[in-house]
């Protein structure tokens, strides 16, 4: 496969210039009221939100933070604090932009599955779509236990029980609900602290390597930034060994991180850092969290 063949596969990867200039610490957008969010119109975004109060998950939404290209970002509260529900847009919305390209290399069982996941059937879309959360929470939960700088995912383990929040992902806030943390893209750092944040994110890309998997979407615009300790985010492209392109995509992860901390004055040679990654997979790995019963 040509570089130049990955290159298109992967246009959209996170890369736009940010502004330079002070800090933009998250605030909330408009302030959103659980009113306006839980009147009734069915299948829509108020319907999952109540199955989310339903469920015990959340108790209150407090506001809408930010609407990406694949979700919208809810700020909320639930039984243990703050909660970051990632909600997944309308199938039809919905690009599923390069999904096969991630997905080359997973075993589907279910032949007929595979066929509509192919085909944009309505079904296969859904499935596609269920399919993108589960893996969300699926990562999250192995980057969590082992001791990765990641959210908390705040349901699960069990798929079973995650499943049903389906499709939004809910995890803790990184930051408060006032003063949100910024993407790293977005923050303005000293020269010591976009080190310290390089320095991080070298971290996380080698734990995750070690893990045996590539995030598929590396760069500053999905990593935060709070209490001077980068949280990486974003997960549904991670992407594992069995992959055909998994080294290109690791290249690609390298090549975006190095071009996206230009704008903080770090200034790295792309080979030079895979090695220096590759290096560090060998080193000694953050201690795995122990869950709670
Ligand atoms: N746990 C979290 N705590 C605080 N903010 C978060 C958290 N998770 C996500 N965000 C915010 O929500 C935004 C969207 O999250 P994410 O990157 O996972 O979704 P996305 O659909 O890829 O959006 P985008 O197109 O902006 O990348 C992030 O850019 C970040 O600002
Ligand atoms: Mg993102």
């Amino acid at each position: 496969m040509s570089a130049r063949w990955l290159d298109d596969e992967l246009a959209d990867a996170d890369t736009r210039p940010a502004p330079k200039g002070k800090t933009k610490t998250k605030r909330p957008l408009g302030r959103r009221k659980l009113a306006t969010l839980t009147t009734a119109d069915e299948g829509g975004t108020d319907e999952i939100i109540l199955r989310l109060l339903d469920l015990g998950h959340i108790t209150e939404v407090v506001a809408e933070l930010k609407s990406g290209k694949e979700a919208t970002a809810y700020v909320a509260r639930g039984p243990r604090g703050s909660v970051l529900v990632k909600l997944y847009r309308e199938l039809e919305a919905r690009s599923f932009k390069n999904d096969a390209i991630y997905r080359e290399g997973q075993v589907v069982l279910d032949a007929r599955a595979n066929r509509a996941m192919g085909g944009r059937s309505r079904k296969g879309l859904g499935m596609l779509q269920s399919g993108w959360v589960n893996a969300e929470y699926a990562h999250l939960w192995t980057l969590w236990k082992a001791g990765l700088s990641v959210p908390e995912p705040l349901v699960g383990p069990a798929p079973f029980d995650y499943a049903a929040t389906t499709p939004a992902v809910l995890m803790r806030l990184i930051g408060t609900e006032d003063e949100i943390a910024p993407r790293l893209s977005d923050a303005s750092l000293s020269p010591d602290e976009a080190w310290s944040a390089w320095e991080q994110s070298l971290d996380g890309l080698a734990g995750m390597l070690r893990l045996g998997y590539v995030h598929g979407d590396y760069s500053t615009y999905n990593l935060l930034w709070w209490e001077n300790t980068v949280t990486i985010i974003d997960f549904p492209q991670l992407t594992t060994k069995q992959n055909p392109h998994f080294q290109d995509l690791l290249r690609r992860d390298v090549q975006s991180l190095v071009t996206s901390f230009r704008r903080h004055g770090i200034q790295a040679d792309p080979d030079t850092v895979l090695r220096d990654v590759q290096r560090r997979v060998t080193g000694p790995a953050p201690a795995p969290r122990v869950l709670l019963p």
